[in-house]
């Protein structure tokens, strides 16, 4: 076999240039369009974050009363794609659903093979504002409830929240969820993000790439992790019983869900902007119980492993208390990430090259085929 550098994962690759996010592992900071998003978290809502992403700027008063009214007026579901859910057996998991909600959109909308950065954007902000209708629609069928239909006087998070839960939730909840929001937004070349580019590079059309984008996410060492972070607290039950499961799961090779990172080893830059919202979450439900785990978890790993926390453990126990089955969890990242994903394919579309690496054949010598009655 030939001898050439092989980089597993592309660990430490760099592929091309992006002007939406900086993630700097050193410093430990992630920036959103020059934007720490720990300073967005703290000033502006999802809307504003989701807006910026796309077009650069923070948007003005006048511009975000735009782009909200666009967003709030496209909050429901179209009859073939509720059919298409109603369809799917309650075993399909939440992923696959939303998955499959979104093929079916993009089937639907007569300008999906419009590739314009105005078609896009127009897109993008139906998938934006869809979503929150897709997890709701499905979180609410699993509970044998009916649908709630959005209300348009309710910013994103709380309309969200609405029709997920029938009532709106207090201002804690809503912020907590919108901080989630903001945080889960964009991080650079990650597995989905680069998925989508991927696709785009083809010149395959944006619902295509968001399909193949919720594909790479579900997977539980990239979005999936918050999901799995919830059924890892459910198999260690409560706090005193966190060191010895974490022995265990070590010794048996395991990976600790919602800890490590391929680009941050000395701590996820997101990490206590969500943990400070998941306290406020803790209080809120007076959830002492959860916390406890949460530090014993943490607290074990550190001693035994020193690998940081990621994004996933503290939004995973946020969403619990929110009251999101823990199935769930991902989709609303996938709500989040449809920003991130778009800005990405609309980039890539800006200075296309067709994504298309090397490998290296590693298996038999050149060989012939016998005619198939003189093969053994
Ligand atoms: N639990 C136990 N050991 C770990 C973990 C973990 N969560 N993460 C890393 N390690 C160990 C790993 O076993 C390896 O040890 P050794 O060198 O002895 O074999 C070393 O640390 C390096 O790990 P790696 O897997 O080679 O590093 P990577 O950069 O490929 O992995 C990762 C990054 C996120 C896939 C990994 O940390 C992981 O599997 N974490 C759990 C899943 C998770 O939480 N994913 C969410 C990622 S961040 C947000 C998101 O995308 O949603």
């Amino acid at each position: 076999v030939e001898e050439v550098k092989i980089y597993k994962g592309l660990a430490g690759v760099v592929v091309d240039y992006t002007a939406v996010s900086k993630v700097n592992p050193e410093t430990n900071s992630l920036l959103y369009r020059g934007y720490p998003v720990q300073e967005l978290a703290a000033t502006c809502s999802f809307e504003e974050v989701a807006y910026l992403l796309w077009h650069s700027e923070l948007p003005d008063a006048a511009q975000l009363a735009e782009f909200t009214a666009a967003e709030r007026s496209q909050r429901t579901l179209d009859a073939p794609v509720k059919r298409v859910i109603d369809d799917l057996p309650l075993t399909a998991h939440p992923m696959d659903v939303v998955r499959t909600a979104v093929s079916v959109i993009g089937a639907l909308d007569p300008t999906t093979a419009d590739s314009s950065t105005s078609s896009n954007l127009a897109k993008s902000i139906t998938l934006l504002a869809k979503l929150p209708a897709i997890v709701s629609y499905d979180q609410r069928r699993r509970r044998g409830q009916d649908v709630v239909e959005p209300r348009e006087d309710l910013g994103y998070s709380a309309n969200f929240l609405y029709m997920t839960f029938g009532e709106v939730p207090s201002d804690v909840v809503v912020d907590a969820f919108d901080v989630s929001m903001i945080l889960y937004a964009e991080h650079s070349f990650n597995a989905s993000t680069f998925t989508t580019r991927v696709v785009t590079s083809t010149l395959s059309d944006l619902y295509s790439a968001v399909v193949a984008g919720i594909g790479a996410l579900k997977g539980p060492l990239h979005g999936g992790a918050n999901e799995a972070v919830m059924h890892i607290f459910d198999e260690i039950g409560t706090a005193d019983k966190a060191e010895a499961w974490l022995e265990q799961a070590l010794a048996e090779k395991r990976k600790i869900m919602g800890f490590g990172h391929r680009v941050y080893k000395n701590g996820d830059s997101r990490v206590p902007t969500m943990k400070k919202a998941l306290d406020t979450l803790i209080e809120e439900y007076d959830a002492q119980e959860l916390l406890d785990l949460y530090v014993a978890l943490d607290d074990a790993m550190q001693s035994r492993k020193a690998i940081q926390p990621n994004l996933d453990y503290p939004s995973g126990p946020a969403y619990h208390l929110i009251g999101y089955d823990t199935e769930l969890f991902t989709p609303l990242f996938v709500a989040s990430r449809i920003t991130g994903w778009t800005a990405h394919i609309m980039e890539q579309l800006a200075s296309n090259a067709l994504i298309r690496p090397l490998s290296v054949y590693n298996g038999v010598d050149e060989r012939h085929p016998a005619a198939l009655a003189e093969r053994a």
